[in-house]
């Protein structure tokens, strides 16, 4: 039987309202979540620039892939004045690794139009007013750093008001749940702890409330979720399923005297600028017989790529933004995404 089809609301049809008393449940959160938090260096030791570097951090990845990057980056950069005066390659090369630089580059002009401010921002619209920062960030950061009232709505707490209120209303992508959900999320925040109550609420998404088999038996709020007392939480929230492409592509792998060939990505360009990478076939010609080295296959959105790598005898001529570089240098320059570790990977002989 086919599918039934998702058809994503025009507006918001999330209801504005709560099952049972908020105050009951943000009693209950709280209590658990300062029971049980994760000890994370923000939390420990917390201070505006902290909030700002993790929460850009975590929109990128996990808590667990973060963490050595924000003590490294903290010893480096350890506030914001030091990041607005820091190259924009030290900036990059402290988010080597991460992936999607233009968050890296948006922290660091971020932190040059603060630095630039008379006092730092005092509400979440005066938070959105800086590059790079969002619904979500704002309202993390003023609630967590500066405990203004502002409720976040991300993907875990979408998915724990959902359950919460069993609301099956379809959505095309996060981003319309997410604002489907921001009246529910303002109506449950606890004005007395913002900052805890939506570090509380990502944390129960990100321990508990899990996608697949969440764990509701030890769940702190589950008698005040709809879903879940139903036994069905897996069924919400109801998104479309991403639609998944393939793509192909082929990549060339060209070592002579002990320098390696890399293809560096033009200043101009909107994504990864100034960053090295294997060349691919769209920069240089990669004969069909040569041999292959690797094949690698990653995700990047609804992307699933397969890169194969094959080794290529050296051009006579050097084609447009090809440069040969040193293979003692590699450490030094920017590769982007899984490139450093092809390169760390694969045979330099
Ligand atoms: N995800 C993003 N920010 C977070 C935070 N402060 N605590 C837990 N999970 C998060």
């Amino acid at each position: 039987m086919a599918p039934e089809p998702i058809i994503a609301p025009a507006i918001a049809l999330v209801a504005n309202t709560f099952p049972d008393n908020p105050s009951d449940f943000q009693r209950d959160l709280l209590t658990w979540y300062r029971a049980h938090r994760r000890k994370l260096p923000w939390r420990e030791t917390p201070s505006l620039y902290r909030t700002v570097v993790s929460e850009f951090m975590l929109q990128q990845t996990q808590i667990k892939t973060a963490l050595p990057y924000f003590e490294r980056w903290m010893d480096t950069l350890p506030d914001f004045s030091a990041l607005a005066a820091a190259e924009e390659t030290t900036v990059l090369k402290l988010w080597e690794g991460l992936g999607y630089y233009s968050r890296a580059r948006n922290l660091h002009k971020m932190a040059q139009s603060f630095v630039a401010l008379p006092h730092p921002p005092q509400s979440r619209e005066e938070w959105q007013k800086l590059p790079g920062i969002g619904p979500y960030a704002s309202a993390a950061i003023a609630s967590i750093a500066q405990e203004l009232p502002v409720a976040c709505v991300d993907g875990n707490v979408v998915r724990i008001l959902s359950r919460l209120t069993a609301n099956g209303t379809p959505f095309r992508d996060s981003a319309s749940a997410s604002k489907a959900f921001t009246g529910l999320a303002d109506q449950v925040l606890n004005h007395d702890h913002p900052g805890d109550h939506n570090q509380a609420m990502m944390e129960l998404g990100a321990t508990v409330c899990h996608r697949r088999s969440p764990l509701c038996t030890i769940c702190p709020v589950h008698r005040h979720c709809s879903a879940g007392q139903a036994g069905d939480p897996e069924s919400y929230p109801r998104l479309e399923k991403l639609k998944f492409e393939n793509v192909a592509i082929t990549r060339a792998w060209c070592v002579k005297q002990q320098r390696l060939l890399l293809h560096q990505i033009p200043k101009e360009a909107k994504r990864l600028a100034g960053q090295f990478e294997l060349p691919s076939a769209d920069q240089i010609t990669i004969p069909e017989n040569a041999p292959i080295l690797a094949t690698k296959k990653r995700g990047i959105t609804r992307y699933r790529i397969t890169e194969t790598i094959k080794q290529i005898n050296p051009p006579k001529s050097l084609p447009a933004n090809l440069v040969w570089i040193a293979l003692t240098d590699l450490e030094s320059i920017t590769l982007s995404g899984p490139h450093r570790r092809w390169v760390k990977e694969l045979p330099k002989g």
